[in-house]
């Protein structure tokens, strides 16, 4: 059992599943992390194993997760380099330390969470919008609010968080005992075999400050779309819709943006720029304006100084072009 693939338990178990032999050919999506140096150090190694393999197995939409360590043989002797004993690292403890409590502890269970969630499972939060991609005819995707009031939520949380760590540089976790947090969360729903299934495609926090006097000013913290997903216009689509939502709520201020990295910069400036041009305002600006005059043509967007003074230099640029 230790050394299976979950996929293949999964199909030598069909008959004691709940699942017909189809349901069973479940899909099998593979990534790997981008950053793994909270759990293994700065450089990033592992020492002492030979054919070493970690898998984090996680089911879809609930994301509970069993974590799979192989590997052939390590090194039997304790290396010494320079007066300094290397000793085969350990793997079990450092990784565990970023993975939820309720972690799963056997293929079974495992095989048990798949099987139970691709019958019922329906994702945290209130459902507030949803978006199909006009390449894809079979599938919806819906965008859910959180935050850490609801108790399943904060469980669930703990098990996306380990995604911060592999996917976000510098990520952290966050405190989930301050309800000043709303999470947008994002799911594929589709069908499989007459059932709705739900994938989990990405999230967004939003961090809620005080503004003075009674107000707010949001502040995007993390933002993540898996890596299967991306480059697909799901960032995009999750980024506007959250820029909408906090246009039409009166009591935040405006929106920024914590430690954004290039990758997230760029598609923020692009969508942006789209929205002040279909806004009509912006096309007119053809020549530098004083920060006064510039407020008050973009007062409508939200958008914090900096963000406001990015946006009219490339829209000038544009005009200019
Ligand atoms: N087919 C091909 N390309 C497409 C499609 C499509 N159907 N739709 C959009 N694209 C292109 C866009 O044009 C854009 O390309 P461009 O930059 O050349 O113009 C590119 O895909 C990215 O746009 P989206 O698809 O909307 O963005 P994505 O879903 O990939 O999300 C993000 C971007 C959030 C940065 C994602 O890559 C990610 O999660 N990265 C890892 C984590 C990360 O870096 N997060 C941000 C950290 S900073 C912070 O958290 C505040």
């Amino acid at each position: 059992e230790d050394v299976m693939s979950v996929e293949k338990f999964l199909k030598q178990n069909t008959t004691n599943s709940a699942l017909s032999e189809e349901e069973c050919d479940l899909d099998i999506v593979e990534f790997h992390p981008s950053f793994t140096y909270t759990v293994f150090g700065e450089l990033e190694k592992i020492f002492g194993y030979k054919g070493l393999q970690i898998y984090l197995n996680y089911a879809a939409g609930s994301l509970m997760t069993y974590l799979q360590i192989f590997y052939k043989n390590t090194v039997n002797k304790i290396e010494t380099i320079e007066n300094v004993s290397l000793k085969v690292d350990e793997i079990e403890e450092p990784i565990t330390k970023v993975l939820s409590s309720d972690l799963l502890h056997s293929i079974s269970d495992f095989s048990k969470a798949v099987v139970s969630e691709s019958i019922d499972f329906t994702p945290n939060g209130k459902k507030i919008h949803q978006y199909t991609l006009s390449n894809e005819n079979d599938c919806v995707y819906e965008i859910y609010e959180n935050n850490f009031s609801d108790k399943e939520f904060r469980k669930f949380h703990q098990r996306l968080q380990t995604f911060v760590i592999f996917f976000i540089e510098g990520g952290q976790f966050v405190d989930d005992t301050d309800e000043k947090w709303t999470f947008y969360t994002l799911y594929k729903k589709a069908d499989y075999c007459g059932k709705n299934v739900y994938s989990f495609v990405g999230f967004c926090s939003v961090y809620n400050y005080f503004h003075w006097p009674d107000n707010i000013r949001a502040r995007i913290s993390q933002f993540l779309v898996l890596p299967p997903y991306q480059q697909s216009g799901h960032g995009s689509k999750l980024y506007n819709f959250i820029r909408q939502s906090i246009l039409s709520n009166t009591l935040i201020v405006d929106l920024t943006v914590e430690d954004p990295n290039e990758a997230f910069d760029d598609m923020r400036d692009k969508n942006d720029i789209k929205w002040m041009l279909s806004a009509g305002n912006i096309k007119k600006l053809d020549k530098p304006l004083p920060f006064k005059d510039l407020h008050n043509l973009m007062s409508a967007s939200k958008f914090c100084k900096k963000q406001l003074i990015r946006v009219a230099e490339l829209c000038l640029l544009k005009n200019l072009n």
